[in-house]
């Protein structure tokens, strides 16, 4: 008989894929503190006390408010090591085994730090990341859908001549108001390019907004979608198709999406046999890291042994890794449970 404590250090240890994490969302008010000290930058916030306390959100906009607004600590290469190595870190040590991380370009080249300069902080703590605790990586920058799109395509030819460290393109910021109509161009470009394509969608956009994305901008990926759980004709297409949804709990509940962890879908897009994934997103502000996502949800929407294992290969699916990587991983899953049932 697994006893809870057993499945909660099953969660933590499982081999894992991350693939819904924003680089910007694990700057924890610590590091903000020190590279403002380092940079002279100025924070409203007098003490790292009241910056976390500010972590109290009501909806999507009134934590990006925040989030770009810390944000701009970050100026130099050394930042973007710095921040990247510190989440590797901390996913290490919660089991993850490959990261599939986003960044918004756009957060930084708008205050004048250059493109390379964040690529280049991020790809080296990401290459050392591999070599120290071999977590394998692809990476994904991010469109931020509430600027223009021309913007958006702009970065996208900053971005050309680093397509041999940068896997894919994302859509990301402010949801309601910004649909994907506009950046159909951009994501036709990337595609072209080689680009793999995720997007957010339905987070706290509807069932609607998930299929025109997927219909629009062909991505491989929905970030979040939980609204797609309005629409059973939705449900049946993404369970067939095995559109991956990278499915955030705790950020959810931090951005009131829903009230409690009790009444979140996950459980719900298992049943409906989508292939979902848990992830953390911004888990500098959302209280959790990855394995605490899976922790969470043993608590509130008693997820087994079973739905675990499921989540760990999922994953590795639904990665961008090459088919011969994702069996390496997929193999490290099997190997753990078995393990486990010995
Ligand atoms: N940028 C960082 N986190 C985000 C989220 N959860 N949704 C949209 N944009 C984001
Ligand atoms: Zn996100």
């Amino acid at each position: 008989m697994t006893t809870p404590a057993t499945l909660m250090e099953i969660a933590t240890r499982m081999p894992k894929a991350e693939l819904h994490l924003h680089l910007e969302g694990t700057l924890e008010p610590e590091l903000a503190f020190e590279l403002a000290a380092r940079n002279g930058v100025g924070l409203r916030f007098s003490s790292v006390e009241e910056l976390r306390r500010a972590y109290d959100f009501d909806d999507l906009q009134s934590f990006l408010d925040v989030y770009y607004e810390t944000a701009e600590v970050l100026r130099t290469r050394q930042d973007f090591y710095e921040l990247t190595a510190a989440y590797l870190r901390r996913a290490s040590a919660d089991g993850v085994t490959h990261v599939e991380p986003f960044f918004d370009p756009q957060t930084h080249t708008a205050r004048g730090v250059e493109f390379g300069e964040v690529v280049s902080g991020i790809v080296s703590a990401l290459r050392d990341g591999a070599a120290e605790h071999g977590i394998t990586w692809r990476l994904i920058m991010c469109f931020l859908r509430d600027q223009p799109a021309a913007d958006a395509m702009a970065t996208l030819q900053a971005a050309l001549p680093y397509r041999d460290v940068i896997a894919g393109v994302g859509l990301d910021s402010a949801e309601v108001g910004n649909p994907p109509e506009a950046f159909v161009e951009v994501y036709t470009r990337a595609r072209e390019e080689g680009f793999a394509a995720v997007a957010h969608a339905g987070e706290e956009g509807t069932a609607d907004d998930v299929r025109r994305t997927l219909d629009l901008l062909g991505v491989a990926r929905i970030e979040h979608g939980v609204h797609a759980m309005d629409d059973p004709a939705l449900v049946e297409r993404l369970a067939r198709d095995r559109v991956p949804l990278t499915v955030c709990p705790l950020s959810n509940v931090k951005l009131r999406v829903y009230e409690t962890l009790a009444e979140h879908p996950l459980r719900r897009m298992l049943d409906a046999g989508i292939m979902a994934t848990v992830n953390s997103d911004d888990p500098a502000y959302f209280g959790g890291y990855v394995a605490e996502n899976y922790r969470a949800c043993i608590r509130e929407l008693g997820l087994s042994r079973d739905d675990l294992r499921t989540l760990a290969r999922n994953s590795f699916e639904a990665s961008f890794l090459p088919a011969a990587e994702k069996a390496a991983h997929l193999a490290h899953v099997e190997a753990f449970f078995s393990a486990m049932e010995a």
